[in-house]
């Protein structure tokens, strides 16, 4: 009766941590690709002396983030946003937001 329950527990417990380990590391898989992509798209034009505003993540709160990725079509680059597929543009979002500002761990993008 006693094994059982303890076999039953560490089914449970590998299970859960399987299931954990996969989300935190497609998480960061995201935002990796997502900083590449960002500075493949974006920096292009957003960088210094370039032909927009600097940008990185810092540059934003998450809300502020939030509020850009909410509202892409009512930005002036919102025809080069298009080039992007939405896994991407996902990605995007999980390294400006996930690295923003206020974030537990803001990162400028150089
Ligand atoms: C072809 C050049 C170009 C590219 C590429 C580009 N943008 Fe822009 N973007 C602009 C211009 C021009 C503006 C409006 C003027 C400004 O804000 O500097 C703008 C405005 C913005 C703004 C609003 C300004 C602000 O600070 O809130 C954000 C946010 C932004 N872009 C993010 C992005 C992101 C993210 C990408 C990549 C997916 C991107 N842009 C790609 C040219 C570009």
């Amino acid at each position: 009766m006693m094994v059982k329950r303890v076999g039953i527990t560490a089914i449970i417990m590998a299970f859960l941590f399987v299931t954990i380990g996969l989300a935190m590391a497609g998480e960061k898989a995201n935002a990796r690709k997502g900083k590449y992509l960002f500075r493949k798209t974006c920096r292009t034009c957003h960088i210094e002396g370039g032909s927009a505003k600097e940008l990185s993540p810092v540059s934003k709160t998450q809300a502020q983030w939030q509020r850009v990725f909410d509202k892409v079509d009512q930005l002036k680059c919102k025809d080069e946003w298009a080039k992007l597929s939405e896994k991407d543009t996902l990605d995007v979002y999980a390294h400006l937001h996930g690295h923003a500002f206020d974030s537990p761990s803001p990162a400028k993008c150089k």
